[in-house]
């Protein structure tokens, strides 16, 4: 995993994302928000009832986000979506990867263009696959089919306008050569009350 480049006291990171916007975080803010780890599932020891006679050690097990491939970089041409599937492939995990020729909160990339966002509206779960957009120097998901929300998918899937009040989740991306690993999630999948979980819950 990349690390950002330090120039005195500021990242370079954190210098572009000031230029773009205060919504923009750099690589290591977005990994800490998302929650994700490198590894699959660990194992902790930890003490139940402490001081009493109850006291016992039991083992916890500590669930991440997979890493599951899902494409080539090589395949992917810009602002043509591919659909994939994450966290897993399960209700509502659809999720639409973009590469947008521009540079995006999260991106990954020579460019930092290549993004995936889940592809259910927040607000009531409205179905965005194939709804990406190029209006200009913008990069927008929607409008929505049901309330026309839209999302800026340069910066984490912003709201731009409609009904929704929460960001489009992201998906996190990373690349180990040529191949796209998605690695965590940034923002809960509408219809799942968490998103790591085999069945989901409409609401
Ligand atoms: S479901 Fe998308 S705006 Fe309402």
């Amino acid at each position: 995993m990349s690390e950002s480049v330090t120039i005195g006291k500021k990242s370079r990171e954190d210098q572009t994302a000031g230029e773009h916007g205060k919504c923009m975080l750099n690589r290591r803010q977005f990994l800490m928000y998302s929650g994700a780890t490198a590894a699959t599932a660990s194992t902790v020891s930890l003490t139940l009832f402490p001081g009493t006679a109850k006291a016992a050690q039991a083992k916890a097990r500590v669930v991440g986000y997979p890493r599951k491939l899902v494409g080539k970089l090589s395949e992917m041409k810009d602002n043509v979506p591919a659909v994939i599937n994450y966290p897993d492939d399960g209700k509502n995990s659809m999720a639409t990867m973009v590469k947008t020729g521009v540079k995006c909160g999260g991106g990954v990339g020579a460019q930092r263009d290549l993004v995936a966002f889940s592809a259910l509206c927040t607000h009531q779960g409205g179905p965005l696959l194939g709804r990406y957009r190029v209006v200009d120097e913008h990069r927008i998901m929607g409008s929505c089919p049901l309330h026309l929300s839209t999302y800026d998918v340069t910066r984490h899937g912003i709201i731009i306008s409609g009904q929704a009040y929460e960001s489009l989740p992201q998906v996190l991306l990373e690349l180990d050569g040529d191949d796209i690993y998605a690695v965590g999630m940034m923002g809960l999948i509408y219809g799942r009350n968490q998103n790591l979980m085999s069945d989901t819950t409409e609401s």
